[in-house]
């Protein structure tokens, strides 16, 4: 028997979501204030019944965030990690607004898999510095192509300014020392919440095989906020600036 919170394998998709967003905020306390800036510039650009593209869409956060503001949207997620795809998948299951694809975003044929050619909105969070700053460039050259004329593509992630290192360290000094007191007080860090992951009867098998892909994590850069606005002005941008940003993170807005 299945209830609001359960689909047909009986897993609690609500609570893995949860789950991983509580984990989400130890590393970015202010997660949600950045999708809901994400949101209100998706809504100024693009309106309320956008086509989004969820790049690196993990579970679906952006996704869910988006439809419940605008129900008239439709979503596409792409992602390579088979455990947190399937969390995704049952999250929106029987939802024709929303649909999944498993690819590798450094494959220079991944777009292919896409159920279109256009985007109005391509959104991603707390992804891309798995990615070193070529295939990143790469990427962001697909994106320009996959963005409609008008369109925009957005960007909240760590980005680091290396012309300031005493700022950089002073803040990265507080946001640990405020980790650690969030740890002892009982938040699970990445590799805790996959260990539970690996646990679950229904996921164990797709988290297995997410760490064969990828390791513990993948390896990539941390460019500037500048860098990532001049690569993506060089790959078709017209115009692209930060239109949010906390002392560790920038939401980067790119318009076609
Ligand atoms: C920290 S999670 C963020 C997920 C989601 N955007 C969020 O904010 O909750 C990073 C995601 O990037 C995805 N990712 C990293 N490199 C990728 C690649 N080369 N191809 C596809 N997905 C990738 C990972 O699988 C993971 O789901």
């Amino acid at each position: 028997m299945t209830d609001a919170r359960t689909t047909t394998t009986g897993t609690d998709w609500a609570a893995w979501q949860e789950s991983w967003d509580r984990q989400q905020e130890w590393y970015m306390p202010d997660r949600e204030e950045r999708f809901r800036i994400m949101l209100d510039m998706v809504e100024a650009l693009v309106g309320t019944a956008p086509r989004v593209l969820d790049l690196a869409c993990g579970t679906g956060s952006i996704t869910a965030r988006l439809l419940r503001r605008f129900p008239d949207a439709t979503s596409t997620g792409v992602d390579l990690d088979p455990a947190l795809l399937a969390i995704a998948r049952g999250t929106f299951e029987g939802d024709e607004r929303v649909s999944f694809v498993t690819a590798d975003l450094k494959d220079p044929d991944w777009a292919a898999a896409l159920p279109y050619d256009a985007y109005d909105a391509v959104l991603t969070a707390t992804a891309l510095h798995w990615l070193h700053s070529e295939p990143l460039a790469a990427l962001y050259g697909q994106v320009a192509e996959l963005v409609r004329d008008g369109g925009v593509f957005m960007n909240a992630d760590h980005m680091i300014d290396d012309t300031t290192p005493r700022i950089n360290a002073a803040e990265r000094a507080q946001r640990h020392g405020r980790m650690d007191q969030a740890k002892r007080d009982g938040a699970l860090d990445w590799a805790e919440w996959w260990e539970v992951a690996g646990q679950d009867p229904v996921l164990a098998g797709p988290t297995a095989r997410r760490f064969e892909i990828y390791g513990e994590h993948a390896d990539g850069d941390m460019p500037s906020a500048a860098r990532h606005a001049r690569v993506l002005r060089e790959k078709g941008f017209t115009e692209a600036r930060p239109v949010w940003c906390s002392p560790s993170d920038t939401l980067l807005l790119a318009l076609k």
